[in-house]
């Protein structure tokens, strides 16, 4: 294929893969930084690479890494002191082309069983250096560093450095990982951007709009970010890499796609029904959801391209009693009251938009007026979030604010989970029967 197809087919990827450009007002905020550079340096063939963890069902990890040689083993050895190894597993490799890239091979190994709350060392393909790791805690507290939207750009390094210093036990990402847009050793430059982090607690993603990729005739969407970033569909029964689940310590946790189907016949609805409906508040008091397009946004950047998705399947998080929905794509911050159907309630979820993690695009920066009344916080700024589950009725969330570097906790405010509240009992007749209809 001569290059100028080449060059023409990467540009109709990128049409169709970014978002609009956010409208900007007079009000002068922090200016987007540039893309961090990386200089190439040749390595060893085996030398493992961009490695990132994902928790891979009750008690298990996957760790994921890329060798540029393809006779590297797909081994990892681990063990509770550093330097003895005392336990291995072997796992799985796969590889992707796209146009005239080539991926390395990248390794997927699950480990375990594991015990909770554990510092592990371990070494992946039988060389290399050693990575450590620390298991999430088998119950509360728990803490999520949260950050969409991240990209690889000098704000992207800040945030990274900002939940660095942060004690929490799982990252959550709710999409839009490298801005690689086709360019696919993007997607290697952000594997290397982030191991330092993602080597050492799990991170554990959905997809966004970035991910995509998609030339028709050519490259089916996600093939790249499928490849790179498998998470526990299969743990969690679903026949998607797009949509999973998870349990830690007490929080049930729901990834959904915001670009696969959605409607009531759609496999990715029938899968969150069966799986909301197997949920057990005993076991897992608090129900977290991730998606990556807002359903509640009152920013002017992608209002209203949330409505079709919410309409299809609020009413089943709903019946659920969703605690909180975490969101991205909107390059600001933004945190609601308990809300359904559009407005405030008692035993909605708290939707709060934090798809302000750096990426090169900006911030969004023009709000709606007057701000609806479910609107409680809205910011336009790049930052993180914690949320520090304290115990099955208490949870605190926070957001840093990347203010010259330094951030700065700038929203604050505890949640109940509605355990105890009585909305999981009042909707047990009309609103849960939803869940539980064939
Ligand atoms: C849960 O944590 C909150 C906040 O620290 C505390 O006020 C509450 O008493 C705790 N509840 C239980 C059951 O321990």
């Amino acid at each position: 294929m001569e290059t100028k197809t080449t060059i023409s087919m990467l540009l109709l990827c990128v049409l169709l893969s970014i978002s609009l450009p956010a409208v900007r007002t007079d009000y002068v905020r922090p200016q987007p930084r540039k893309n961090l550079q990386f200089p190439w340096n040749p390595k060893h063939p085996s030398l493992p690479q961009q490695v990132h963890l994902s928790l891979a069902g009750e008690n298990h990890m996957r760790i994921s890494w890329v060798t540029d040689g393809k006779s590297a083993p797909s081994i990892v050895e681990y063990g509770t002191s550093p330097g003895e190894y005392t336990l291995s597993s072997q796992g799985e490799a796969t590889s992707y082309n796209y146009l005239f890239y080539s991926s390395g091979k990248i390794h997927h190994t699950v480990i375990g069983p594991l015990e909770h709350d554990t510092v592990y060392f371990y070494r992946c393909g039988g060389q290399g250096p050693e990575f450590q790791l620390k298991t999430p805690p088998g119950q509360f507290p728990v803490t999520f560093a949260v950050a969409g939207d991240l990209g690889q750009t000098g704000w992207t390094k800040s945030t990274l450095d900002h939940i660095d210093k942060c004690i929490y036990d799982v990252h959550l990402l709710p999409g839009d990982l490298s801005y690689a847009d086709c360019l696919q050793h993007r997607w290697d430059t952000f594997g290397e951007l982030v191991q330092p982090l993602a080597s050492a607690r799990p991170w554990m993603v959905t997809q966004g709009n970035h991910e995509k990729e998609k030339i028709p005739f050519f490259t089916d969407a996600f093939a790249s970010y499928n490849a790179r970033w498998k998470m526990p569909f299969e743990e969690s029964e679903s026949a998607s890499n797009l949509y999973y689940s998870f349990e830690v310590a007490g929080v049930h946790v729901v990834m959904l796609g915001s670009y696969t189907d959605y409607d009531e016949l759609s496999d990715q609805y029938s899968w969150l029904k069966a799986d909301l409906s197997k949920v057990d508040r005993k076991k897992t008091p608090w129900l977290v959801v991730l998606f990556h397009v807002p359903w509640y946004n009152s920013n002017y950047a992608h209002q209203g391209e949330g409505d079709g998705m919410m309409a299809a399947m609020e009413p089943l998080l709903y019946a659920a009693g969703v605690d909180l929905v975490l969101t991205g794509h909107v390059h600001a911050y933004e945190r609601s009251k308990r809300v359904n159907k559009g407005k405030s309630d008692p035993c909605g979820a708290v939707h709060i938009t934090i798809g302000d993690g750096g990426n090169r695009e900006g911030l969004a920066q023009k709000y709606v007026h007057p701000t609806p009344e479910w609107s409680v916080f809205r910011e336009a700024s790049f930052g993180h979030g914690e949320l520090k589950i304290v115990n099955s009725t208490h949870a605190f969330w926070s957001w840093h604010r990347n203010d010259d570097d330094e951030p700065v906790r700038s929203d604050q405010v505890w949640l109940n989970s509605l355990i105890g509240s009585g909305c999981l009992e009042e909707k047990t007749y009309e609103s849960r029967k939803i869940l539980f209809s064939p």
